[in-house]
């Protein structure tokens, strides 16, 4: 839908939102149409978009004036009329459960003594000097309710009220993490209901959001709200291409058959943990700790939090459990939480800034952002003093303004992101963002095409862009050409020693050689970097083209089905359909890239300069990892799982911490205390991701 349309509607939904019953009644009589039409652009943004513009309040009220109204009518209904959805409107979506026992929340702490107080009141009750607890995450997504029959999943839902939720069922069975049956009469348990939490992992999310920033469409906030957004979706085949993942943490009601007696696994919160783990749920048996006394707990969460970011998914805390159940049972709850469960929040990752202006960046593909400069301010850790406020809907759906005060919320490794401004606090001398007509490096006019939410600048001159394409081309998920970082590509492109990709493979050494602060040893390291990146697999290359949705998964299926640079843009849009996960949009995007006569000779310079363009099979010789011992930690690109299954594959062992033992610490993004840890033992090797890859190739 573009700009004009929305801003139309936006405009009719005040309308009929400040309308009095009078009005309603006329405008209803004389156009019930509108109505429909801005039921469904509502219905749109909450379902599709997951960015909704209204209440679900104000939602329902233009929804039951239509009903009445369509009731009292009923020759005036029409076959697509919101009210004609089977399941309804907006909150009937999903069939309303009650659950078997109630979702409840849990009571938060933030410090020490507030544990202390909770330790004492417990022991107090159980008249002991000493509690056993199970410490574990607080996972930082949507809540879930399951419940397993005759050992099948029967029903999944949303937390709702705590009382009732929404039947997500179909949803649920589309999340990989959740077995659709599982072994629980070996245990004696004929009915379970469970709770977990459903996640969207900080990879997914970021690589979720860089595709819907390319196809220009609006992004989700942090990793917490996609979970909970994926959750509701009417379509479950888009809630399988998101990839979500689900905890499984409590067991809130257990029933066994009559006949048998209580399985020993059942007697603490541990055993159940490691009870479900052993039927096939991702419980955090591993990430969870069982310990005496108070004390111990605090230095556990303290060690924690530590390592916080070197989890895959977010968690804002960790909750503490009494692990036996027959003292839970003593405890009880009270309306609100259970008594025999904590939560110790850790600090806030959000601050409250100003927004002080807007500039805009130019992309590669011409797609121009406004960054806004905000006073600077600590959010988690890092200072923050600008932040992507992506495009002109971005802004309007904010309500973004220059002299805004606004919120900050930076989730683990993720970008900042801003949450939302306080229109609250406004002086009156807050200036409305005037978007830019022109490119900021060109000066060509800037076209914002139909359905999408980004202006672009298309002169495929423009430097900005030129640049732009040379940075990705040289970086480490592309040609990996090292030492030649962003810095210089501008430097060179500045000077007129780089002009466009090719100009990689014609550098003038000389000139370069004479610039400030480039000595011979870095000459040397470029000339061979360059040199050794023309040898690489021809997945890299493509993914370096920069082709639109082209990222680094789909350049590796298309490597393996062409022989070649030049096979690949002889294919028409149906050949490259044939292809594993392309779809129109992709097929559409890499023919037209191979269509402008620029990119065909850009392919043929290449190859003319010495670039490898044709699909090589890696060769495979004999595993020899054996005796040889490695650890992940941070954030990787692959699977942890993936990683540590190639090491076993090829002989070698997986170690669990850092000891003069381990041979390879393979570091990821925002590694932590275990990278602090190996540096300080010189045995040990410190190797990224990609260096790895590259001894697991050599060794293959
Ligand atoms: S136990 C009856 N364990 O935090 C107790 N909850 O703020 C059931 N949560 O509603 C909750 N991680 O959605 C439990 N390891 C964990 C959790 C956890 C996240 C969520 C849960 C709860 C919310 C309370």
């Amino acid at each position: 839908m573009n700009n004009k349309a929305t801003i139309e509607l936006q405009h009719k939904t005040e309308k009929w939102l400040s309308a009095t019953p009078k009005q309603i009644e006329n405008l209803l009589n004389s156009n019930a149409e509108e109505l429909r039409d801005v039921l469904r652009f509502h219905e749109g943004n909450y379902y599709i978009k997951n960015s909704p513009l209204i209440s679900d309040a104000e939602y329902d009220r233009l929804y039951k004036y239509l009903e009445k109204y369509e009731a009292e009518n009923p020759d005036k209904i029409t076959f697509d009329s919101p009210t004609q959805r089977v399941g309804g409107g907006l909150n009937s979506e999903f069939p309303k459960v009650s659950h078997l026992v109630p979702m409840l929340s849990l009571q938060n702490s933030y410090n020490e003594q507030d544990l202390k107080d909770w330790d004492h009141r417990i022991k107090e009750t159980l008249n002991q000097t000493e509690i056993e607890y199970c410490i574990e995450p607080k996972f930082d997504g949507a809540s879930i309710s399951l419940i397993y029959e005759n050992d099948r999943l029967i029903r999944g839902s949303t937390r709702g009220d705590g009382e009732t939720g929404d039947d997500i069922t179909n949803n649920i069975r589309r999340i990989k993490s959740i077995p659709l049956s599982g072994k629980f009469s070996q245990y004696g348990i004929e009915q379970i209901e469970l709770r977990g939490e459903v996640l969207m992992n900080k990879i997914n999310f970021e690589n979720f959001n860089k595709q819907q920033s390319e196809a220009g469409l609006a992004l989700l906030a942090n990793p917490r709200n996609a979970s909970a957004g994926t959750l509701r979706m009417k379509d479950p085949e888009e809630v399988s291409k998101r990839k979500l993942e689900a905890f499984v943490y409590h067991a809130s009601y257990i029933n066994l058959f009559s006949s048998v007696k209580e399985a020993s696994e059942l007697k603490t919160h541990s055993g159940i943990l490691q009870m479900l783990n052993d039927l096939g749920f991702k419980s955090p048996v591993h990430e969870s700790k069982v310990l005496r006394g108070i004390e111990n707990v605090i230095k556990h969460i303290s060690n924690f939090e530590i390592q916080r970011d070197d989890l895959p998914y977010e968690i804002d805390g960790m909750v503490i459990k009494v692990n036996k159940i027959d003292e839970q049972e003593i405890l009880g709850m009270t309306s609100h939480h259970p008594r025999w469960a904590i939560a110790y929040k850790f600090k806030a990752r959000q601050a409250t800034s100003k927004l002080l202006s807007v500039s805009y960046q130019v992309g590669r593909t011409g797609a121009v952002t406004p960054v806004a400069k905000i006073e600077p301010v600590q959010v988690g850790g890092v200072t923050v003093s600008s932040i992507s406020i992506h495009n002109e809907d971005y802004i309007r759906e904010k309500d973004l303004r220059i002299g805004d005060s606004i919120l900050i919320e930076r989730s683990g490794d993720v970008i900042p992101q801003i949450v939302k401004s306080n229109p609250e606090v406004r002086t009156g001398a807050e200036k409305p963002i005037i978007y830019l007509t022109n490119c900021p490096a060109c000066g060509d006019k800037l076209i914002k095409p139909e359905g999408e939410a980004v202006w672009r600048c298309v002169n495929i001159s423009c430097p900005a862009q030129v640049v732009e394409k040379i940075i990705h081309f040289v970086s480490k998920d592309a040609m990996d050409i090292k030492n030649f970082g962003e810095a210089n590509v501008r430097k060179f492109f500045e000077l007129g020693l780089l002009k466009d990709i090719p100009g990689i493979y014609k550098l003038d050494f000389t000139s370069i050689s004479s610039l400030e602060g480039i000595g011979e040893k870095t000459i040397n390291n470029l000339k061979s970097a360059i040199e050794v990146s023309k040898k690489q697999p021809l997945h890299r290359l493509i993914y370096a083209l920069g082709i639109r949705y082209v990222g680094e998964t789909t350049a590796k299926t298309l490597a393996r089905s062409v022989t070649g640079l030049k096979n690949l843009a002889e294919k028409s849009q149906e050949e490259l359909m044939l292809v594993d996960d392309v779809g129109i949009k992709i097929a559409e995007s890499i023919y037209t890239f191979f269509q402008n006569r620029d990119n065909i000779e850009l392919i043929k310079e290449l190859e003319q300069l010495g670039v490898e363009t044709e699909y090589k099979v890696q060769e495979v010789k004999n595993r020899n990892l054996s005796g040889k011992t490695f650890l992940f930690t941070g954030t990787l690109n692959m699977k942890r799982s993936d990683a540590e299954e190639m090491v076993g594959n090829l002989g070698g062992t997986i170690l669990n911490s850092v000891s003069s033992k381990l041979n390879y610490l393979v570091v990821g993004e925002s590694a932590g205390s275990k990278l602090e840890k190996a540096k300080k033992i010189p045995s040990v090797n410190i190797i990224t991701e990609d260096e790895f890859l590259k001894l697991i190739s050599f060794n293959n």
